[in-house]
């Protein structure tokens, strides 16, 4: 590594009489420079595929006995006239090498391994996406077919007073009807309950006096029962009120058909059967053919062929009057339906419990439910 004329340089005295020292001079700086430039070929050219690499390098060039040190050593020897040009020369190489080494450090211990770890060709990481709730696809498909007849959804409290439950729905305290709605009260004070059905949102439409009214009114409602894999503490609902003048039964019969092609499929049958709820008057329990079997008979229906589906009935004058709504002027039909059931029959589940236990193994089932 060491360039052979130094040590030829400073070998003998007599060489100062042998040779003309000028020329001598003159070529040893021409030797220099070349020498110079094939190093910085050499550097420019030069790439480190690892630390151990850079180290060499760094040995090699910029260490205590390295090349930049060597030519270093080489100042002495140019003529004197020449000292400041080679001086210049030589101080450029070295921040030459010195920048190379910077760059190569660089490369290694940042980029490098991170471009060789980076595997671009790899899936990326998937974001968990949730889905909607079973209940909430059957309450939104429920919705969305009564929209299209111009009924407009309404909402109310699920904590609320007796009367709006109850007494205005011709309930009064103590009407036997109440037993089947048995529900939660607040013990503090016993006119706040959970509400039993949605109801209250029809008596809440109808006090407001904007006449006619048609909505929907969906939501959550509470019942005393004991918690089974068919009946619940708590289920959905939704329901619909009409009242306008001169709504009929034909009305009721016409919008319920509709709602039930839309929903159960256009060869679908219906069929009234006579009921009672205080509200309404007349009332009827709506059954649709049941759609496993087309009616022929199975445990589903429970061999009848028929599914009851939905309570409804003409709005009791009494209902209307405690609105203040006058009965000699309206007329109106309401009905009731439960989400759980419909939902049950329509995804194959066999526990009304699964609903509200959310648990991911189930929900996940319904990411492209509709
Ligand atoms: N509110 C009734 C229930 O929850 C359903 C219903 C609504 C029946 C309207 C008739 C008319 O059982």
């Amino acid at each position: 590594m060491k360039p052979i004329w130094t040590g030829a340089l400073q070998s003998s005295l007599s060489f100062f009489f042998s040779f003309d020292l000028l020329a001598y001079l003159c070529r040893l700086m021409e030797e220099l420079l070349k020498q110079i430039k094939d190093y910085r070929a050499e550097i420019e050219a030069f790439n480190a595929s690892d630390d151990k690499a850079v180290e060499e390098f760094r040995i090699k060039w910029l260490g205590t006995k390295g090349l930049v040190k060597n030519l270093m050593g080489e100042m002495k020897n140019v003529s004197h006239e020449k000292k400041k040009e080679f001086g210049q020369i030589l101080n450029e190489f070295k921040q030459l090498t010195e920048s190379k080494y910077e760059e190569l450090k660089l490369l290694t211990s940042n980029f490098k391994p991170q471009t060789s770890n980076l595997d671009l060709t790899l899936p990326g990481d998937t974001i968990p996406v949730g889905s909607r709730h079973p209940i909430s696809l059957m309450t939104n498909r429920i919705i969305s077919i009564f929209q299209r007849l111009g009924f407009a959804v309404a909402e109310g409290p699920e904590i609320e007073d007796d009367w709006h439950n109850f007494t205005a729905l011709n309930l009064p305290e103590h009407h036997p009807a109440r037993d089947m709605q048995d529900t939660f009260y607040v013990q503090q004070n016993p006119d706040w309950l959970l509400r039993t059905h949605t109801s209250n949102i029809q008596i809440r439409e109808m006090q407001k006096g904007k006449l006619p009214i048609r909505i929907i009114c969906p939501g959550r409602v509470y019942r005393n029962e004991t918690v089974s894999a068919r009946s619940h503490c708590f289920f959905h609902q939704v329901e619909g009120l009409y009242i306008d003048e001169n709504v009929s039964f034909a009305d009721l019969k016409q919008t319920l058909y509709f709602f039930a092609k839309e929903m159960y499929g256009s060869d679908v049958k219906i069929r009234f059967r006579p009921s009672y709820f205080p509200f309404t008057e007349p009332s009827a329990e709506m059954d649709i053919s049941c759609m496993l079997c087309k009616g022929v008979g199975c445990n589903v229906c429970k061999k009848t062929g028929w599914l009851e589906i939905l309570g409804s009935g003409m709005v009791h004058p009494n209902v209307l009057s405690n609105c203040g709504i006058d009965p000699n002027k309206y007329t109106g039909f309401a009905f009731g339906m439960g989400i759980e059931r419909p939902a049950l029959l329509k995804y194959g589940i066999n526990d009304i419990r699964l609903f509200s236990e959310n648990d991911v193994r189930f929900l996940k089932q319904f990411t492209s439910a509709v």
